[in-house]
């Protein structure tokens, strides 16, 4: 086994505290590689192959990340959907499942997890309703061989997969090129500069807005969520359900009724439109399919 495959095993299936923070510290490198997603698509089991490590924090997370989602999208009736970094498809399956997508793309970069996905929802991908493709969203999605959706959405995938600005305008300007003009981009990240707080990527909603606005999106709408205290202390240790869920939702109450309280909250969402100006290029201007 080389250094590196061994740093991903080591790195994956541990529910532990400890564990986490070492992952912390050599995550610069391992996040934004494909095989740590593969190696923890085999190490971990359920939505903590994508999420965190407890699958009783998860089950609050997801829920509370579908009423978000699915408030701001509203109704996709008839909508063709990419869910970009879908990891195992929980958020793919339900656009096509609840929220009426006519069609769903879910891109991932991992092999194993694409895989996962795929075995996870077959009924629905033997039905043509959804499509799991592996892809690099930092890389560039022309393998992937679609445009012209009506909706894109990205939940913490460009925080892991970008590692500086430069990594992000180009992420985001393949989000944005999957949409057809009018059509929106949903981002849910966590997105922060403070040392405690802050992910691989160091830049702060000002510069991610921006990031946006230079591949030709312009922000709609702007939510948060994620209580910052809860999700440290309930993401890494399977406590049950019955104790986990109150303080959380009461986290989730107080972030949304509490403004103030911004800088408290882990993931902030940002909806844009894809607007009809040309999109800008790292490698010179290019026009709007
Ligand atoms: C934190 S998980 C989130 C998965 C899913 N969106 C969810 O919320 O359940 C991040 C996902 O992004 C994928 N990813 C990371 N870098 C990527 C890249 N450059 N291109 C495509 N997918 C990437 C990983 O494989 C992983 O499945």
């Amino acid at each position: 086994m080389t250094q590196s495959n061994q740093a991903h095993t080591n790195g994956t299936g541990s529910s532990g505290v400890f564990q986490l923070f070492r992952e912390r510290l050599s995550r610069d490198a391992m996040y934004g590689v494909a095989s740590y997603w593969d190696a923890r698509a085999g190490a971990r089991s359920g939505m903590a192959r994508s999420l965190w490590p407890s699958n009783a924090f998860n089950v609050l997370w997801d829920e509370r990340q579908r009423a978000i989602v699915g408030r701001v999208l509203g109704d996709l009736t008839g909508h063709r959907v990419a869910d970009v970094g879908c990891g195992t498809g929980r958020i793919t399956r339900w656009l096509a499942e609840e929220r009426g997508a006519r069609h769903v793309l879910g891109i991932d970069f991992s092999q194993a997890t694409v895989e996962a996905a795929r075995n996870e929802s077959a009924a629905l991908v033997s039905s043509g309703l959804v499509r799991f493709e592996q892809g690099d969203v930092v890389a560039g999605l022309g393998s992937v061989g679609a445009v012209g959706f009506d909706d894109a959405i990205v939940l913490g995938c460009l925080s892991v997969a970008c590692s500086d600005r430069p990594s992000l305008e180009r992420a985001m300007l393949h989000v944005a090129k999957l949409v057809r003009r009018g059509g929106r981009v949903l981002v849910l990240e966590p997105i922060h500069r403070s040392p405690l707080l802050r992910r691989v990527l160091d830049l702060g909603l000002e510069e991610w807005i921006a990031a946006a606005n230079r591949a030709g999106l312009e922000l709609v709408a702007a939510d948060r969520m994620g209580f910052v205290p809860v999700r440290l202390v309930f993401s890494v240790r399977d406590l049950p359900g019955a104790i986990v869920g109150p303080i959380f939702r009461a986290g989730e109450r107080l972030l949304d009724a509490a403004p103030w309280l911004y800088a408290l909250s882990d993931y902030k969402l940002l909806m844009f439109t894809r607007s009809s100006r040309p999109i800008e290029d790292a490698s010179g201007p290019a026009s709007v399919p």
